[in-house]
């Protein structure tokens, strides 16, 4: 795909799609700027070369046809005027133009409040790209949806390149999951075996080992022949996970099972937390973390481990007494020389809470995005720039 630093944008119209979907609390303050943090050097680096900047993105999920100002990106506008030192328009009504001045920025405003955005008509699309001279796609969080701005766009726009957030995203998990360094180990876990089957799925036939956690181990537990007590699992998917645990074996990976588990009365964060082997679970009891010898030996794994992909907590870590499982891969993660890379809500929550951001190789700003890379699938935003450049 052509690069955006391929590119000459000097006086060029050049519209950028960041992901700038952050959390805004009831006060309208932005909670996590991760995402904004990351596509903030894209937009200077257009400035700064003398581009004239349009950016684009959505925020939530507001209907179609109207404005909604709780969906606005007021907030993200102030944040970016802050940060680039420079006034920042966020203009509304943008589908017939707007002026912009070389090395100005201006947002535009939420795009999902576009009529066509959601099912990606062309007319919108169209719409998009006329706006300007060089699209750059850089939402890799937004890159699984086929909508108007991120897919039907690149197919109109006179030049359609990967912006630079983009591609380093593409790069790192490129290098964690197609041409890793071995052993490459990777953490999946999380409430449901349901919604991330199809990335264990696909995990097993590339991984050394793999590591479960949250609600996904207990599935696997029930299936190795254990009671869970009243923990979370799925009945309906102990199948699925002797079908991971079998492809595991007949590919010589490791899926080791936890040893001892934290159990509680209740899930709360006053509950009591008692150490037990992982087949001494009463029957009124709920796991919500691994073991202290459990976490032992998974942080030796990681010590080792030439690549390790992580994707979920391990327990409930945002109950201190349930966090310590979580906590101790996240420093193993953060001391191993292994190539490392963290994706999703929870796990960038994880991050935060233990200090190890700068400790982690990679950290994607992709939810759904990463989650979809890692079960095997191509982007759609990203086939679009591929068959684009084909041309
Ligand atoms: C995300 O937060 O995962 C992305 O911004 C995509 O948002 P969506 O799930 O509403 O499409």
């Amino acid at each position: 795909v052509i690069r955006m630093s391929d590119l000459d944008l000097r006086d060029q119209r050049v519209l950028i799609r960041e992901d700038l979907n952050v959390p805004i609390d009831d006060h309208g303050q932005i909670t996590s700027t991760q995402r904004l943090d990351a596509a903030l050097p894209t937009i200077k680096a257009a400035r700064d070369v003398g581009a004239r900047v349009l950016v684009l993105s959505h925020l939530g999920r507001p209907k179609e046809g109207q404005f909604d100002a709780e969906s606005s990106l007021a907030p993200v506008a102030a944040w970016l005027r802050e940060q680039l030192g420079t006034p920042v328009r966020l203009v509304a009504d943008y589908l017939d133009g707007v002026e912009v001045a070389a090395g100005e920025v201006v947002l535009l405003e939420n795009c999902r409040m576009n009529v066509g955005e959601g099912k990606d008509d062309e007319t919108l699309a169209k719409k998009y790209a006329a706006l300007c001279d060089i699209f750059v796609m850089d939402a890799f969080g937004t890159a699984h949806r086929a909508q108007a701005s991120t897919h039907g766009v690149i197919k109109f726009a006179p030049i359609a390149a990967a912006g630079p957030l983009l591609s380093a995203e593409l790069d790192a998990l490129g290098k964690a999951l197609e041409h890793p360094a071995h052993p490459l180990l990777a953490i999946v876990a999380g409430s449901k075996v349901s919604t991330k089957l199809t990335l264990l799925d696909n995990l097993i036939g590339k991984v050394d080992q793999l590591i479960v956690g949250g609600g996904i181990a207990n599935t696997f537990i029930v299936a190795m022949g254990y009671s869970v007590g009243n923990s979370l699992y799925e009945p309906a998917l102990i199948d699925a996970a002797k079908k991971v645990l079998a492809d595991a074996k007949r590919r010589g990976a490791e899926v080791p099972m936890p040893v001892d588990v934290v159990v509680a009365p209740a899930f709360s964060a006053q509950a009591p937390a008692t150490v037990k082997p992982v087949d001494q679970v009463g029957a009124g009891e709920m796991i919500l973390d691994i073991g202290p010898e459990t976490a032992r030996r998974y942080a030796e794994m990681i010590a080792k481990a030439g690549t390790v992909v992580w994707n979920g907590p391990v327990g409930v870590f945002e109950f201190d007494a349930f966090g310590k499982g979580t906590e101790t891969l996240a420093r193993a993660i953060a001391a191993s020389s292994a190539f490392s890379i963290a994706g999703g809500g929870d796990t960038l929550a994880a991050v935060d809470k233990y200090g190890i951001a700068d400790d982690v190789s990679y950290i994607s700003t992709g939810g759904g995005a990463f989650l979809e890379f890692l079960e095997g699938k191509e982007l759609p935003a990203v086939t679009a720039l591929k068959a684009r450049a084909a041309k």
